[in-house]
Order: C-alpha cells, then structure tokens, then sequence
C-alpha cells in the first residue's frame, strides 16, 4: 500500500438545470443524506417499505463485525418484485425488455406479463430437472432476453447462479464452474459479434471435463441448422420449456438466503466468488436504480454493461425491473458494423438514460462528433459511468457531445464487493469533471492513510467505507477468510482496495487501485490469473503482469516472460502466447505486449514485485524498494 500523496485538483463545476432537482425523487444531497444520518435504519427501512415482502423484518440490520445481517426473519422472492408485482398492476402491459440484436431490424420486446410468464415456465423446466433451492446454476450465455428469463427463473426457486461473461475463455470457465459445483451450465450455441459467431458451446464442451459436479448444459440453440446435441447430459432450451405452465410459486426466501455468486478477480490465485443475499441486495438495487438514476415511469433505460458483470446484475436485470422500468438490451458492439450503431439506437428507441463505461466513451472520442452528430439524441435525459475513472476530457465529451451540455452525468463508483452504487453525484446536483461524487445516502465513505485517520482534502489515500450497508457481499464463496481480509486490512473499516482524494466539498476523485488488480477496458484481470494462464504454455517458466496506462482501454496488460530452457525469444512465440492466453482466459485477458526477460524482481520471500517493473517501465522512482531481493 502507498503513503498518502498530494493530488492537484480540477476545479470545474457544472450546475445542471434547476427542473432536474424539482424533479427528481431524492431531493438534494444535503437533505437526503442528513436525513439518512438522523436515523440510518429508519431510512433503509423506508425504502425496504416500498417494495413487497411475505413476512417483515424483525431487525433492519445486525452487525457483528465484520459480518452483516440485514433484514433479519424477512422472507421474499426477488422476482416477486421484479415481476410478479408490476404484473398483477398498472404495469402489466408495459415493456419490461426490448432487446436489439447486431442486424438492423432484429429486435424483440416482452412486457411484464410475457416475461413473467417465461421466467415461470423456465422456472418449472428447473425444477424438473430436479434443481432446488440452493443448487448452483452457471449461466453462460450471449446478451439475449433468454439470459434473462434463466436468470429470473433461478431466482425464482432459490436456485444460486453463477453468471459467466460469455468473453471469456475455457479454462476461466472451467475454474468458475468447479469452483461454484455447478450442477447445470446454461449456453447458447453461439453469440453473435461483429458479424462473426462465437462457438460458446464449444467452449462449455470443454469446460466441463472433470467438473464432475454438472448434471446437465441447456442450450439455446440460435442458428439453423440447429447444433447437434452430442450427449444425454444436453438439453434444448425451447424443448425444456415445452409444455411447461406459466405458474410457479416463488420460493419463499430468507433475507439472508444467498442470490447468486460472481466471480471477481482476486490479487492472488483463483478469482474469488462474491456472494450476495437476496433481502439487502433487493433493497439496494432497487433504491440506487429509482433514486440515483431518478427512474421516471416513462424512462427508456439502457445500461450497456453485459450481465456477466456485476453492472448487469445490478443495473440491466435486479434493480430496474424491481423498479418497474423499461430496460433495453442489446448484443451490438459500439463500433460495429459502424460507429453510430449506438446512438442509432439511442434515436430509435427514444432512450432516456444511458449508462456505460469510459472505454467506450474514449472510443467514440476517438472516431469524432460526426458519429453522435448523425442522430437525434435529443430523448437522452441523464448519462451514467461506471467502470474506471471517468477522466475529465471523457466527462466533457460525453457531457457536451452526447448530452448537449444538458445532461446530469452520473460517474457512479462501485465494486461487484458493493453490490450497489457508493459514490455518485446525485441527479440535479453540482458536477465536477473527474469527481465521481459524494457518497450516496445511505453510504458512509472516508479516504484515510495506511492506519485509518483520515486523510484532509487534496492528500489522496486509501478509499474505505465505514459502515454496512444492505448489498455489501457477504462472504467469499467457500473462502471466509478472504472475505474477512477486506474488513480487517483497516480497522473496523471495509477496504475497497482503491486509491482516491477528496476535495473541500466533500467530493471524491477515485484515482485508481492500490493493489494488482489491472482495470482493462472496465474488465478486472487479477494479475495472478494472466499470470498461471501464461505459466501454462510449455515455453514460460515464470510471468509477471502488470497494467500499463493505454489512452482507450484505460489499462493494457504487459506481460513479462522468462522462458524455459530450450525456447526461443521471438515475434512466433509471443503470438503464441497471447493466443495461448486469449483461448484461455479470453479476449479481454490478451496481453498486449510481452517482453522477454531472464530474472523478474522480487522479494526475500519470493513474490513478484510488480510494483517495480511497473515503475521502471513507466520511468519513475519504484518506492521502496527495501524488500527487493537483489
Ligand atoms: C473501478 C464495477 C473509478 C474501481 C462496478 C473499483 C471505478 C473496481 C468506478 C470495481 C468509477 C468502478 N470511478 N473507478 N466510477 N467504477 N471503478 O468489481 O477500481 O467490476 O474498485 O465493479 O472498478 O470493479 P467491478
């Protein structure tokens, strides 16, 4: 961890137009947070108040450092929100998913009734396959309204999923299938991207060699003619739900019962598998989805994120159907098969908030205003950011170019650990360029040095929360122990493992992570992961990787190599290797560059001390270097 340090501050502020604030259902900042600070349970439960429970709380929230009970002896079905009750109301007949595929033209939409009823019959077709509460599923599918539908449906039954982002590779499934004993895997037999198919099925087939744990692979076959399935263990997706009714109870859940685990990555071995609890999670998707996006019933929301990432659980499936809304999603790329594709459909479905990462920010940057500048973005009300820090030039393209210098930009910061927005700049509040915000309502934050004390305005630090909150992770799927590090790095403080400054008002700056976590176009890679995906090619005998600054994607991965005896350096083997990593982690994982080297530095103990090849690479003092080796 790195001492405090002085950061030069952006002083620019943007005032949106009054109507915002006399619109929006938080109110200002100041009244809202004094309001959560009064009485912190007394505002949870008020907002727990607006969604529907079979059996009410006893306690809003029990904390036995460092673990969190929230809602206690509540019982729920989170899909009972999401679905069952805007479906039995005025919203019936409202679109609850449009969904856009890459050809112009391909477009499908379902309201709460259709989707209620889909989620049902998947439901039962589980149930048959002899999945109950508590199973682990593994979803690992395209961005299709399908995903959805099987998401919902193990919700719905109390089965535990375990989303997989359809980018990654075979081994990186494997671990997250065998880690997480999933007893069904649920794929399509391709998506679809930049024109070309990717063989997900194929890469599930190789998957689940010796994950004795999988049962049965559904597959959602989407081209014709349809994919031969080659063994008893699989099943077509369309096939299962015949015949299957559109009724099915929801199982009745604790508040504490877990939802589902997603893998993050860790600094150190497997990725580790965040586990969230359906009660607080509910309750905190839903709040930051109706307050912090300030949902209007005529929203048109669309949150580019992919369900494999924490961003789509949150803020594409739980919290915006719990509110009700309208949500778009699409399988198109940004630039694909041009760079309007997204602002086309901006135009075209009259979208009304936006939400997606810097990278692609940067990226539409770079091909130029005449993109935006061909269609009528005119509906756009509010512009979110999630992902890595929205740097200034980014914020002012976004706020100008694609909001017309009339939008609320939203640069929501959060974590998969957090499960909810933490810091934002609430809408109709003062915006500052490269400041994601202050903390919501609800969320007590502090930037401190290495022992805790805060840290006063333009010194950076260590960015920590100070107090539970309804959505926080609960454990580290069979790994307690990783779960208890966040909480006891600082004391009595959760470590979000991320470097950050504040300034006099108040607002924070997140500056980047403290640790070995590499940010590549908003994707976290653990280093270690890149690095045993490398170790397993024949040529390595040891790697180190670190994240290099790169004007799109944020970070790049540059992978240091020594080679075994018997191997050659050369522009072969390099290309080699990054296939050798795409194939197993998948493309977000590739190295960008490799260097060949024949020592790396480390310390007495023999850990890689990435740290210094990073600064020696980016030319700068590497610290302390008194641990190194030699
Ligand atoms: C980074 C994504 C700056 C941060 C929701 C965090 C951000 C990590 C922001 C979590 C932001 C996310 N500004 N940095 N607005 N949002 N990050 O788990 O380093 O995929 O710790 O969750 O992304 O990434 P994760």
């Amino acid at each position: 961890m790195p001492e405090t340090f002085d950061v030069k501050l952006e002083k620019k502020t943007y005032r949106p137009d009054p109507s915002y604030l006399e619109g929006s259902s938080m109110g200002d900042w100041e009244t809202a947070y004094g309001r959560f600070m009064d009485d912190p349970e007394g505002f949870w439960a008020g907002i727990a108040g607006e969604l529907e429970w079979f059996r009410t709380w006893d306690r809003v929230k029990e904390w036995k450092h460092p673990y969190a009970r929230w809602f206690t002896g509540a019982k729920l079905n989170i899909t009972h929100n999401c679905l069952d009750r805007h479906a039995a109301g005025d919203r019936r007949n409202k679109v609850a998913l449009i969904w856009r595929g890459e050809e112009e033209g391909t477009e499908r939409m379902y309201t709460y009734r259709q989707l209620h009823r889909l989620v049902m019959r998947f439901a039962n077709a589980l149930k048959k396959m002899g999945i109950k509460k508590g199973d682990t599923v593994c979803i690992y599918m395209p961005l299709v309204p399908e995903q959805v539908v099987a998401i919902l449906a193990c919700a719905r039954i109390g089965a535990v999923h375990s989303i997989v982002y359809g980018g990654f590779g075979a081994a990186a499934l494997h671990t997250r299938i065998r880690d997480a004993k999933a007893k069904i895997v649920i794929t399509a037999d391709v998506g679809f991207r930049r024109g070309k198919r990717v063989p997900l099925k194929t890469i599930v087939d190789e998957a689940v060699i010796n994950a004795s744990s999988v049962e049965k692979v559904i597959v959602l076959r989407r081209t014709k003619p349809l994919l031969e399935l080659i063994s008893e263990m699989e099943v077509d997706f369309d096939e299962v739900m015949e015949g299957m009714a559109p009724a099915c109870e929801p199982e009745v859940m604790d508040a504490e019962d877990p939802l589902f685990i997603l893998y993050t990555s860790g600094t150190t071995g497997t990725p580790k598998g965040i586990v969230h609890t359906c009660g607080g999670y509910m309750v905190g998707t839903y709040y930051t989805s109706k307050y912090v996006f300030d949902l209007k019933e005529n929203d048109i929301y669309w949150c580019t994120a992919d369900p494999g990432w924490i961003t789509g659980h949150s803020y594409i499936v739980y919290g915006p159907l719990a509110a009700g809304a309208t949500v778009l999603i699409t399988e198109t790329v940004p630039d694909y098969p041009d760079p309007g594709t997204w602002w086309q459909i901006v135009e075209e479905f009259g979208v009304t908030i936006f939400y997606t990462a810097p990278t692609a920010i940067r990226m539409f940057m770079r091909f130029g205003e005449e993109w935006p500048g061909r269609y009528n973005l005119t509906s756009l009300r509010i512009l979110g950011s999630v992902g890595e820090p929205l740097n200034p030039e980014a914020f002012e393209w976004y706020y100008h170019v694609i909001g017309k210098s009339a939008c609320p930009v939203l640069d929501t910061w959060w974590q998969t650990e957090t499960g909810m927005h933490m810091i934002a700049t609430l809408v109709g509040e003062p915006m500052k360029p490269g400041f994601a915000g202050r903390p919501i309502p609800g969320v007590v934050v502090d930037v401190v040095d290495r022992e805790g004390n805060p840290v006063p305005p333009g010194i950076g630090g260590l960015l920590v929360i100070k107090e539970p909150w309804p959505s926080m992770m609960r454990t580290v799927h069979g790994n307690d122990e990783r779960y208890r590090t966040y909480w006891n790095t600082i004391d009595a403080c959760y470590t979000a493992g991320d470097l950050a400054v504040r300034d006099e008002d108040g607002y924070i700056m997140v500056l980047g992570r403290s640790d070995d976590i590499i940010i590549v176009a908003g994707h976290n890679l653990g280093t270690a992961e890149v690095e045993s995906a490398l170790v397993s090619h024949e040529a390595v005998a040891e790697a180190a990787v670190i994240g290099k600054p790169d004007p799109l994607k944020g970070q790049a991965v540059k992978a240091f190599v020594i080679l075994r005896l018997g191997f050659e350096p050369g522009e072969k083997l390099k290309q080699d290797l990054i296939y050798h990593v795409r194939m197993g982690l998948g493309p977000i994982a590739m190295p960008s560059e490799i260097e060949f080297v024949t020592s790396l530095p480390k310390t007495r103990s023999g850990k890689i001390m990435r740290r210094v090849l990073k600064a020696k690479e980016m030319g700068m003092d590497p610290g302390d270097i008194s641990t190194l080796e030699d």
